[in-house]
């Protein structure tokens, strides 16, 4: 990787709210899979040389403990207005980083026994097995994922899609989810859908989700995350005020169902 491929800020990467905002994708022509895990193991190496609870992503993270809960709350909300029953349902999380989702729906009584999850980076992988032995959790590249055609009733993705900055990995990515799907079966997805000027990532609109799940009905779709909503988490009563009013947001909640039709 080059040296300036290597000064990423992780805010950016992570699919958060930080940088600014253009309509246009102006980021590397391509990100590969072994540019991602470098990235990740990279910053993963530099925070836990100052303690882990300075990447700002980490468990121990105000910043995160707020973007963890609205999307909690936006999760649960969803599931519920769609009757969406966790408990005897196979679910795989891919990128599910260090597993905060699977351990989430382990809470709302989904059988951990049925709980998958899949990353490439092996640390993460590591991180999350040391918290749930009991889920399966492997390392892997969505783009070849190690399981059989029609394996769950559920498929997720939080930001790992938008990894990839090239439309061909990005529709890889989503016709494995598609394929590991059951008939019938549900994606729950979270992206950023405003493109950040200088992001390694490559962000997934509406319009461009559609099409990467052709045949699928979205069924709920919830805007997240001012643009603001970062520098103010000091200001919760704040941020819970903009993440109300109907302005612009970064990210976008999903559930889409296969409806079989093609
Ligand atoms: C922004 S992090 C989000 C992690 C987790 N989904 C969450 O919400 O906390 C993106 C994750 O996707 C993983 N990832 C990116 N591209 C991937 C790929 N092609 N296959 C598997 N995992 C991937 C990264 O290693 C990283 O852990």
């Amino acid at each position: 990787m080059s040296g300036s491929r290597s000064r990423v800020r992780c805010g950016r990467w992570c699919g958060g709210a930080f940088g600014r905002e253009t309509r246009r994708y102006n980021g590397p022509i391509t990100n590969t899979g072994e540019d991602i895990r470098s990235i990740y193991e990279r910053h993963y190496s530099v925070a836990s040389r100052r303690g882990w609870w300075s990447d700002p992503w980490s468990e121990r993270n105000l910043r995160a403990v707020y973007y963890r809960q609205l999307q909690e709350r936006a999760i649960v909300g969803a599931l519920n207005d769609i009757e969406f029953e966790l408990a005897g349902a196979d679910i795989l999380d891919v990128g599910c980083g260090t597993g905060w989702l699977l351990r989430f729906f382990a809470s709302l009584r989904a059988d951990p026994s049925r709980l998958h999850g899949i990353d490439l980076v092996p640390e993460r992988i590591q991180f999350a097995r040391a918290q749930s032995p009991m889920l399966d959790l492997r390392v892997g590249d969505a783009t070849a994922l190690p399981y059989r055609d029609e394996s769950f009733d559920l498929v997720c993705q939080f930001t790992a899609l938008s990894s990839f900055t090239d439309l061909t990995s990005q529709r890889r990515f989503a016709s494995e989810m598609t394929r590991v799907l059951r008939p019938g079966g549900h994606v729950l997805w979270l992206e950023i859908t405003r493109q950040l000027k200088g992001a390694r990532t490559r962000a997934v609109d509406a319009a461009a989700m559609r099409e990467l799940f052709p045949g699928f009905d979205v069924l709920d779709e919830r805007a997240l995350f001012h643009r603001l909503t970062p520098r103010l988490v000091d200001l919760p009563a704040l941020c819970a005020a903009l993440e109300r009013l109907p302005l612009p947001k970064t990210n976008t909640l999903a559930i889409l169902r296969n409806s079989g039709r093609l």
